[in-house]
């Protein structure tokens, strides 16, 4: 698809991936970017639009719809680790969170989206997924599976979005240096690499972003019998 001249909205543009994909989206020549972000105060890019977006909240959502009805683009970035829930003990708050924001919020703004999407010709919907979605994760079990709930959706949207002609983008990472794995200590890649590599795949109308080494080797693992062994 043609990102010069296009329309588009990015869920928690405000920081770490999001602001990267409302960047890298001017810089391909988007003609404007709707920052849809909590607070929209925490906008600091003056080339973006804020508009204000809970993703968990109902009202919020249907109203940036209705907003944003030149979009052409929607980037569902938002996005949490849902900390707080270990694998074999304490309680699941944190777990639900994850799934609130990660699968929820994603399948909320899909919906409401889809028929702007679809008065403007199509466009593209892409969501930020993750290596997770693919492999389990005992020390942060919630978070994957939310991953992997939302990769699901991501196969049903692709399907039921594909006859008015929307093109569904999933985007694949391992580590990436933001706030949400600032915890972690392991090779981690830039948020602007992960942008640059959807921008690609949304030129070249591709829909599976692949953003690493490690994902990559997952995705190459799924026919593999399963095994106890951490997976690096
Ligand atoms: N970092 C990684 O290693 C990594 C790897 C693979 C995939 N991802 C995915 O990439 C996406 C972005 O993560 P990130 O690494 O950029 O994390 P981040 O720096 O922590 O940013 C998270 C963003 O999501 C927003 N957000 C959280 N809950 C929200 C809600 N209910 N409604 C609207 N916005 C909400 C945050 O807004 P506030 O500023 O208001 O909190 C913030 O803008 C997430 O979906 C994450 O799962 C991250």
């Amino acid at each position: 698809m043609e990102l010069k001249g296009s329309v588009a909205l990015v869920t928690g543009a405000n920081r770490g991936i999001g602001r990267a994909f409302a960047r890298a989206l001017l810089d391909h020549g988007a003609a404007k970017v709707y920052a849809a972000v909590r607070d929209p105060a925490s906008v600091a890019d003056p080339d973006l639009v804020p508009l204000c977006l809970d993703v968990t909240d109902p009202e919020q959502v249907a109203a940036a719809a209705a907003a944003a009805g030149d979009v052409s683009i929607v980037i569902n970035n938002a996005g949490t680790a849902g900390s707080g829930s270990a694998l074999l003990d304490g309680g699941f708050d944190g777990a639900r969170q994850a799934m609130e924001v990660n699968y929820f919020g994603t399948w909320a703004v899909s919906r409401a989206f889809a028929p702007v999407l679809a008065r403007n010709g199509g466009g593209a919907l892409v969501n930020m997924l993750s290596l997770a979605s693919w492999v389990g994760q005992p020390d942060f079990p919630g978070y994957a599976a939310s991953k992997a709930a939302q990769w699901s959706l991501t196969d049903a949207l692709r399907q039921g979005l594909h006859e008015q002609n929307t093109l569904v983008v999933g985007v694949h990472a391992g580590f990436v240096d933001t706030d949400l794995s600032a915890w972690v200590d392991a090779p981690k890649i830039s948020a602007e690499t992960v942008a640059e590599l959807t921008m690609d795949a949304l030129t070249n109308d591709r829909p599976e972003v692949l953003a690493d080494a490690e994902t990559r080797k997952a995705k190459a693992g799924l026919s593999l019998p399963p095994t106890a062994t951490p997976a690096s």
